[in-house]
Parts: structure tokens; C-alpha cells; sequence
């Protein structure tokens, strides 16, 4: 069976009485019959549901790798259709959630500028989103604003058609699909070397607005005997709400503006921007932080399986000459977003034992 259920109807308090409450408290608001519906909050996953979703992407990459396997995985779902609402710019998020789409048959429409929708003429956000719900069976919504995901999500499960929402990215709050693509390409980076557990992770750059390394941190409670090393300016210093849920689950965290000294430690290198598009003023703009950029020369110092990651876009955190090198594993992360995102929606749509099936 394919289709998905709506989620359990409730009372339903205002928006800003349930945007202020602990996500803990809200998640069963996201699912449907024990399952993920809106995909909102890295919070919302576990490491059971992570590993399916690993394995059932690695699935997919094999059968798409055949005309026959990917016959068949464009016949799961050619009857769904797909909103991909990305208004604040995106590459790879939204080139990996279209082909995931395609991979798996769905058919696939966008809007990519406020400018171009009837939100222009003064339509409200909740009524924009509502309009996407009476075409489609899926958004997915990647905005400036953080929690907007959250709202449209809270929206549409008060009305009658209440189609899943997937965050792809919401302002400097969350990218909770970046973080699955992030544990997927560790996962698959470390299975020489004893899996994910029992790592040292460094998150270098802007920690207080990186969405990313946020919504990493949150998936950090899934595994064991992890240390996790934040290294950044005192300026962009990992905010304390990740530093309190990390303190939550004991998992042990360093913080650090010495990048070189952490480096022969590490089993990986999660690399990050300075995100300016969220700066208060001009004067952040210029400074580039050199000391927390990862150069050429680094490559001696770390350890040989040590992996580095970077979400992309780079500037200039990453030396190109880097990119040689085989532990450089960017380039192969975003491609782990397209299988992990349609195992993903694979998940939502409920066709995943279809796939499984053709490994039985
Ligand atoms: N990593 C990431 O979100 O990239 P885009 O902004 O290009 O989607």
C-alpha cells in the first residue's frame, strides 16, 4: 500500500502557543500512526529509522544503477505529485529532492521566487501553502525564515488535506534532510573503520547560524560514545540550546578556537561557511576567518581515514587542491543526498518494502 494516512485530528491551540513548546513535546504532532508525516525537526529521527533509511538508500542507488532497477522505481510512485516551494536560493537541496522525485516516478512542480507566485499579489504564506496542498501529495519547502516549515506543517494538519511537509531548510533553525544526508555519508565513510559510533567529530566555521551542524548535533543522540568538537570564532559559537540537549544525552563536546590542534584527533571534518545572509550588520562581511579554513597543507596532519565534509556552497573554507584528496568527501555527500532524500520519501509514501523486496 502506498498511500500515506493523515495525521490523528486534535485540538489544535494557536500557532504561537505551539511554536513555543519543547520539540519534545510536539513530535507526535508530526506523525501519522506511529510514523514520520512531516519531516520538520532532526529531533524526529531515531536510530533505527536511521539505519532503514541508510540501507534502503543504498538500495535505491544500486537499482537506479540499471535500466531494469530504475523501471521499477520509476513505477512506484508515478501517480504522486510534488511541490518543491524552495524561495530562498538552493542548489543541491532542491536538484536532489527533483531527482530523488524523479527517481522514483513522482511528478514534480516549483516555485522558486515570491516573485513569481501570487504571493506578489498579497497572498498570505498559509494560503500559498494551502493552494500547493489542492495540486499536490508532497511539499517541500525551504524558506528564509526559521520555523516556517513548522507553520506550514501546524497549518495544513488543521485542514482537509493535510499532504506531508519536508524542511529543506528553514532560515538558521534547521535542515533536518541535510542531516540525514550527513549521517548517511558518515555511515558510509566509516564502515571500514568501525561505523559511526565511538567517533570524534570537529564542526568548524559559523556554529551559532549553521543549520546544518545544528541539526547534525541533534542526530549526534543516536549514537554511542561520540565526542563532538565545535571550533569557531567566538563570535559564531555554537549556540547554547544544542549545547543543553548535548549536555542532555552526555554526549561530550570541546570547544575550541584552534582549529590545527584538533586536527591529528579527529575522524572528521565537518566544514561550514560563514552564513552572511543571515548577518545583523555589514561588518561581518568582510572578515573571511582564515585560521578556520582547511588548507592544503592540513592534509598531513590529519588522520588517514579521516573524513571531510562540507554541506556546500564553498567559498574559500576548503582549499581546491583538497578536493584530490580522497578523504575529501564532499562531492560525494551531496550525491548522498539524492539517495537518502528518495529513500526518504520512499519512507513517506510507504513503498519502501517494495524496494526491499527486490533484495530479498
Ligand atoms: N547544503 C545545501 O543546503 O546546499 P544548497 O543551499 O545548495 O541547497
Amino acid at each position: 500500500m502506498e498511500q500515506y494516512a493523515e495525521p490523528t485530528q486534535q485540538e489544535f491551540e494557536g500557532w504561537e502557543e505551539f511554536y513555543s513548546k519543547l520539540v519534545d513535546e510536539k513530535l507526535d504532532f508530526f506523525q501519522s500512526e506511529g510514523r514520520l508525516f512531516d519531516v520538520i525537526f532532526a529531533q524526529q529521527f531515531e536510530r533505527g529509522f536511521l539505519d532503514l533509511l541508510c540501507n534502503l538508500a543504498d538500495m535505491i542507488r544500486v537499482l537506479a544503477e540499471t535500466g531494469m532497477g530504475l523501471k521499477k522505481l520509476r513505477n512506484l510512485l508515478p501517480h504522486k505529485r510534488v511541490m518543491l516551494y524552495f524561495v530562498q536560493p538552493s542548489t543541491r537541496t532542491f536538484l536532489s529532492f527533483q531527482n530523488a522525485c524523479h527517481i522514483l516516478g513522482l511528478n514534480v512542480s516549483e516555485i522558486r521566487s515570491t516573485q513569481t507566485s501570487s504571493e506578489v499579489k498579497g497572498e498570505s504564506p498559509e494560503d500559498t501553502i494551502r493552494t500547493f496542498a489542492s495540486y499536490v501529495n508532497l511539499i517541500i519547502s525551504r524558506h528564509s525564515e526559521a520555523g516556517f516549515a513548522e507553520k506550514m506543517a501546524w497549518v495544513l494538519n488543521q485542514t482537509e488535506r493535510p499532504v506531508p511537509v519536508i524542511n529543506g531548510g528553514s532560515g538558521p533553525d534547521q535542515h533536518p534532510t541535510q542531516a540525514i544526508l550527513d549521517i548517511y555519508t558518515l555511515e558510509r565513510e566509516f564502515r571500514n573503520v568501525g561505523g559511526l559510533d565511538g567517533k570524534k567529530i570537529a564542526m568548524v566555521g559559523d556554529l551559532r547560524r549553521g543549520r546544518t551542524v545544528r541539526s547534525l548535533s541533534y542526530l549526534m543522540k543516536n549514537y554511542k560514545d561520540n565526542t563532538l568538537y565545535f571550533v569557531s570564532p567566538d563570535v559564531f559559537k555554537m549556540k547554547d540550546d544544542i549545547k543543553n540537549f548535548l549536555n542532555k544525552y552526555s554526549i561530550p563536546f570541546i570547544e575550541t578556537d584552534d582549529f590545527e590542534s584538533i586536527m591529528p584527533e579527529v575522524d572528521a571534518i565537518y566544514m561550514t561557511r560563514i552564513q552572511n545572509e543571515y548577518s545583523e550588520g555589514p561588518s561581518s562581511e568582510a572578515e573571511t576567518y582564515p585560521e578556520f579554513h582547511f588548507k592544503t597543507k592540513h592534509l598531513s596532519m590529519i588522520q588517514p581515514h579521516c573524513a571531510i565534509l562540507h554541506p556546500l556552497p564553498r567559498r574559500y573554507e576548503i582549499d581546491v587542491v583538497v578536493d584530490k584528496d580522497p578523504r575529501a568527501a564532499y562531492w560525494r555527500q551531496e550525491r548522498c543526498g539524492m539517495w537518502i532524500r528518495a529513500a526518504l520519501i520512499a519512507h513517506i509514501f510507504r513503498v519502501e518494502e517494495e524496494i526491499f523486496r527486490e533484495f530479498s
